[in-house]
């Protein structure tokens, strides 16, 4: 029996899976939480110490639910919250905490950076826009405003990759993450030195780039001994958690696109070639199958939408569901059911927490547009739906318009569960939608990275091949189909350029109200 086991450091905690090859059986996972340190607004950190000894917990946990033996393990792969930054000296030894992909503090670093770097270099060779998020902005907000703490740097390292720096004392990442750094040569698939030198950043503090099924290390003997993982364990170079979970998804072949409802949504296709939108609207990142690449558009609330609307909006929802047992997304949803096509013209914004495609603006926010004394919740619910999903189609249009070709869209998360909400995302996209037999994402798509490592495939998409099935197919119904385009293109895309100023004033007013 050929085990894999795959780690997702997520944002709120940590989860390992095992995975029996042969039988493509789940047999053991374990999930353990740590804290996220908001310690000003708009800063997000994690203790990099915190992950770490969560994820030994978690690596204990699953091999203990799984019962299984650790010298059957063939690889380790490593999957992650993309972006973050974490700080080590000559030693080491973390200086700081990791400042991660959704702090906001870097405003005037990308600035800065995007007039350095300039917009030819950004093109040909970032491939994407300079965003918050991203680590390089992290690290120059470092110099700017901690300089001693930025003395003390030696290397930096993405999230998971700092968990790799503990398991096998390698510095040591893969191409999928540190195309999320701005620093990546990304047609090139390793750091730019001409991107370095605008900067002014060592090259010698950034680790070795592998591609994603490589291995990159092995399991030294202390951690075999904290774990009870077999030392020498192979662990190959893993993926950023958009690309792993895109493994996990079977999305490794043009033609086929990624539509994921997590709390943000991800549009997400396999590419040839490294295509960028000209207005940098989308990303282009290397993806996890050597010598490919992706694009992708991530809206910032997806489910967080319906999350949104469950938690303000639909207490008797909550309280019915928790009487009867039930979900209150199911009871959500049957009464969105209720209501007509486009909601007679009910449109949700969905901008809850800013929004980064198509419309990079930390201001934008959520808004209920044309609501009428004919609307109740049944149209609210349903609003939110068809928000979403014309939030989703507005980053398949800018990849359809770069020629991605699309002829089915596999769904996963909150997206996927509901039939409801597939049949609108099939009609609001004109395209079909499937679910897949095992949704495990991140951590599956980098337990089969590992695979291939340790040979069990020859390649990414073998691996895929072997084990993801489609489970369901949702068919786009024409008439719908033709609803609900009058929809996109006459109010939908019509509610953001109208909105837009009023979400700049209003901010600027929630901030002087706020300093009062
Ligand atoms: C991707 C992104 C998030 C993070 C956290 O660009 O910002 O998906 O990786 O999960």
């Amino acid at each position: 029996m050929a085990i894999l086991l795959g780690i997702d450091l997520g944002t709120s905690g940590v989860k390992t899976i095992l995975l029996d090859a042969d039988s493509k059986r789940l047999l053991g996972s374990c999930l353990v939480e740590y804290p996220l340190l908001t310690p000003r607004p708009g800063w997000t950190e994690q203790e990099p110490e915190a992950w770490w000894s969560a994820t030994v917990a978690s690596i204990q946990g699953a091999l203990a639910r799984a019962g299984a033996d650790s010298s059957a393990i063939a690889g380790i792969g490593l999957s992650g919250q993309m972006h973050g930054s974490v700080f080590l000296d000559a030693a080491g030894r973390v200086i700081r905490p990791a400042l991660l992909w959704n702090d906001q503090r870097t405003g005037d670093q990308c600035g800065w950076i995007t007039r350095a770097v300039g917009q030819t270099l950004l093109r040909e060779e970032v491939c994407n826009p300079i965003l918050t998020g991203f680590q390089a902005p992290k690290i120059v907000w470092l110099r700017d405003e901690e300089p001693a703490n930025f003395d003390r740097v030696r290397h930096v390292l993405l999230p998971k990759d700092y968990l790799r720096y503990k398991l096998t004392g390698e510095f040591a990442t893969e191409v999928s993450d540190a195309a999320g750094t701005a620093l990546l040569n990304v047609p090139g698939r390793d750091w730019s030195t001409k991107v370095l030198d605008k900067i002014g950043l060592p090259a010698a503090w950034f680790p070795k780039v592998y591609e994603s099924p490589e291995v990159s290390g092995t399991v030294t003997a202390e951690v075999a001994e904290l774990t009870g993982l077999k030392s020498g364990t192979p662990v190959v170079g893993g993926a950023g958690d958009c690309a792993a979970g895109a493994v996990g998804t079977g999305i490794v072949r043009p033609g086929l696109l990624w539509a994921s409802t997590g709390t943000s949504g991800v549009i997400f296709a396999s590419a040839d070639e490294p295509a960028t939108d000209p207005s940098l609207r989308t990303h282009t990142f290397c993806h996890a199958v050597p010598g490919k690449w992706h694009v992708m558009g991530v809206m910032l609330s997806a489910g967080g939408s319906l999350r949104w609307y469950r938690d303000a909006l639909a207490g008797e929802e909550k309280n019915v569901a928790a009487l009867t047992g039930q979900d209150p997304y199911e009871l959500i949803t049957a009464a969105a059911a209720q209501a007509p096509l486009g909601c007679e013209g009910l449109v949700f914004a969905p901008y809850l927490t800013g929004e980064r495609a198509p419309y990079p603006d930390p201001n934008a926010r959520g808004a209920f547009l044309n609501l009428s004394l004919r609307h109740d919740k049944r149209h609210m619910a349903r609003a939110v739906l068809e928000g979403v999903a014309m939030g989703l189609r507005d980053s398949v249009e800018i990849m359809k318009a770069g020629g991605v070709p699309i002829n089915e869209v596999r769904a996963s998360g909150g997206g996927a569960r509901s039939p409801l909400w597939r049949q609108i995302q099939a009609d609001v996209f004109g395209l079909p939608i499937t679910t897949i037999n095992i949704e495990e994402g991140p951590a599956l798509g980098v337990a089969l990275l590992a695979g291939v490592g340790a040979g069990l495939w020859d390649s990414v998409e073998s691996a895929c091949d072997a084990m993801i099935e489609t489970a369901t197919v949702t068919e786009p119904i024409a008439a719908n189909v033709d609803a609900y385009e009058q929809v996109y293109r006459e109010l939908y895309t019509e509610a953001y350029p109208a909105l837009r100023e009023g979400f700049a004033r209003a901010a600027a007013v929630v901030e002087r109200l706020a300093a009062r």
